[in-house]
């Protein structure tokens, strides 16, 4: 059978001891089974759901405090400088019709863009499983996780269109290469633990990527990401579900466990990006509070996070430096291959012509729906001037 049409048969039900780890990392949390599991796997650090709930919290206090100032629509010249340096500083938010420095609107532009186009570009590797999963549960849970991505897709599109762009531009400049998307999406699904592999690490990566975002300075990608990560923490867990029954499973099963967590741990510890010290974004956008975790303090939590997931899992993780450092209360492990990164990233990575060929056919096959919904809105429009 070749290797891309091979499907294990899975058990549904667990074994006891499976119930009982599982009931266990739920039991840490009253809030949410996913909470449960991500707290264990950070002792002494409250779970990233929690810090999700506390951003939010801190986004609905700062909606309602005066944010002092005289807003954008009076304020001139240097005041308007003051005054966004003022809200900033203060952790309010900046909203679009605020005066902002156009190299923060760029940025923003390009951050969030390049953000929409991993959602979107992402739901390829896992479409690819979506007809051949191998049983009606695990086929519905796929669905609505490749679902909820193109809704973040949608999300932050809908973002990106406040800072004055539209969302035809940035499609465009996804498919003629000009904007970037995350190069973990330029890699191949083999088999259905793939599936696993990339709820486990690739969600899992992005979750720890994107909970600081819920504090970002700018008030509409900071409101999307509180939504996008609660989404994303089911997309982890299913993940580990995942890899937790086939690990359990036959002999051939836990092989192919393994082996795809061997391929997908260091491209998906390369999403963090360069090493701090070649990160060409990081000091500025710091300074705004868009980011507010280096590349490398990231990438860290991610492994110190992980490792223990994979001990709770029974799987290796490819790395033979992997140990815990207890003065330093953090997991050694070995670099990725930062010059396969830029080499994905700039077109060479193994499915990179394949994943743009694709999105362009569905843009294209697209094209009618869009048609229609503009002449629909035309004629509500012109219904209401004649009313
Ligand atoms: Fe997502
Ligand atoms: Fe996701």
């Amino acid at each position: 059978m070749a290797a891309a049409h091979r499907v294990a048969a899975i058990a549904v039900s667990g074994s006891p001891g499976r119930r009982d780890v599982l009931q266990n990392l739920a039991a840490v949390t009253g809030c949410c089974n996913t909470g449960g599991m991500e707290r264990q796997e950070v002792p002494g650090a409250s779970g990233l759901l929690s810090e999700v709930a506390a951003a939010e919290a801190e986004l609905r206090a700062a909606a309602d405090r005066d944010r002092g100032g005289d807003g954008a629509g009076v304020a001139a010249g240097d005041e308007l400088a003051a005054y966004f340096d003022e809200v900033v500083g203060a952790d309010q938010k900046i909203e679009p019709r605020d005066w902002m420095p156009e190299a923060y609107r760029k940025g923003l532009v390009r951050q969030i863009a390049q953000h929409a186009h991993s959602e979107i570009i992402g739901m390829q590797p896992e479409g690819n499983w979506l007809s051949r999963a191998p049983s009606l549960a695990r086929k519905a849970i796929l669905l609505a996780k490749v679902q909820d991505e193109a809704g973040h897709g949608l999300y932050l599109y809908a973002a990106a269109e406040t800072l004055g762009v539209s969302r035809a531009e940035l499609f465009d400049k996804l498919l003629s290469g000009r904007q970037k998307y995350s190069s973990i999406f330029n890699y191949p699904t083999l088999t259905w633990a793939d599936v696993g592999a990339i709820g486990w690490l690739v969600d899992g990566a992005a979750i720890v990527n994107q909970v600081p975002l819920c504090r970002c300075s700018y008030g509409p990608y900071a409101r999307a990401m509180i939504r996008i990560c609660k989404e994303e923490s089911f997309h982890q867990r299913q993940g580990f579900d995942l890899l937790y029954t086939l690990a359990r499973g036959t002999d051939e099963q836990r092989a192919m466990a393994q082996d795809a967590v061997d391929r997908w741990w260091y491209p998906s510890l390369a999403m963090f990006g360069p090493p701090d010290a070649e990160s060409t974004h990081s000091t500025q956008s710091m300074a705004w509070k868009i980011k507010r975790f280096s590349n490398d303090e990231l990438r860290q939590k991610f492994v110190d996070m992980t490792a223990q997931q994979a001990e709770v899992l029974g799987l290796n993780l490819p790395d033979e430096a992997l140990g815990y450092d207890q003065p330093s209360g953090h997991w050694r492990y070995t670099q990725p291959d930062f010059g396969e990164l830029m080499r994905v990233i700039s077109g060479d990575g193994p499915c990179n012509r394949q994943r743009i060929e694709h999105r362009r056919r569905a843009h294209d096959d697209g094209a009618w729906v869009r048609d229609s919904a503009a002449a629909y809105a035309a004629k509500q429009r012109t219904r209401k001037a004649a009313a």
